[in-house]
């Protein structure tokens, strides 16, 4: 009987010690970002910037401690950098996608992002860090879901959507830009 539970209880601890060890799942995308025309909100028309055809981005929805594997092909004819606004990037920060800690992907090349949500739970987004491309679009939403196994100490929601909010220019990035950095002109934000 003792030696039974002495079986047991081993058996608890090891499957607790392998459960601390388990690595935390992977999850993987693939983008691929392009130029292509899209009025948000019915605004005026104008060269956006796509990832996988869609603006926003391709929502990333995951769970604390998920390895994310994402694999960015360029296809706009200048580098292109993306930046994971409020992921904590752990002993990771050439991941992080500022100039400076990452180099930008050059114009037909690919760079895969690999990165771990550790230890946070909410909600983030990503988005362009060069050339102004975030006024053009490639960003989107980061949602990092808490793990089962943790309580929260509220009923599950009943919904949950994102909103992604920003300005929407009447002219391109590239117009806009010399505006936005010598502070010399006001621009129209499109009407809608
Ligand atoms: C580029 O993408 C290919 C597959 O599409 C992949 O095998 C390769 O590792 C990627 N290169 C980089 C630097 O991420
Ligand atoms: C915005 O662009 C549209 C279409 O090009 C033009 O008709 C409109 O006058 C512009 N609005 C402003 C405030 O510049």
């Amino acid at each position: 009987m003792a030696a039974a539970a002495a079986v047991v209880a081993l058996a608890c601890v090891l499957s607790l010690v392998l459960s601390a060890q388990a690595e935390a799942p992977y999850r993987f995308f693939d983008w691929e970002v392009t130029y292509g025309d899209i009025n948000p909100l019915g605004g005026v028309p104008q060269q956006g910037i796509l990832i996988n055809g869609q603006f926003p981005g391709p929502e990333i929805d995951c769970q604390t401690n998920d390895n994310l594997v994402i694999n960015v092909r360029n296809r706009l004819p200048q580098p292109f950098l993306l930046s994971w606004n409020g992921i904590q990037h752990r002993k990771n920060s050439w991941q992080d996608g500022v100039s400076g800690t990452n180099c930008p992907i050059p114009p037909g090349q690919n760079y895969t992002y690999h990165m771990q949500a550790k230890d946070q739970i909410g909600s983030f987004f990503y988005f362009p860090s060069l050339a102004f491309h975030k006024a053009a679009g490639g960003f989107g939403a980061i949602r990092i879901n808490s793990r089962p196994r943790i309580p929260v100490p509220f009923p599950p929601p009943a919904d949950e959507f994102t909103v992604l909010i920003g300005d929407w220019y009447n002219t391109t990035h590239k117009l806009s830009k010399p505006c936005w950095t010598t502070g010399s002109c006001c621009l129209p934000l499109t009407p809608s």
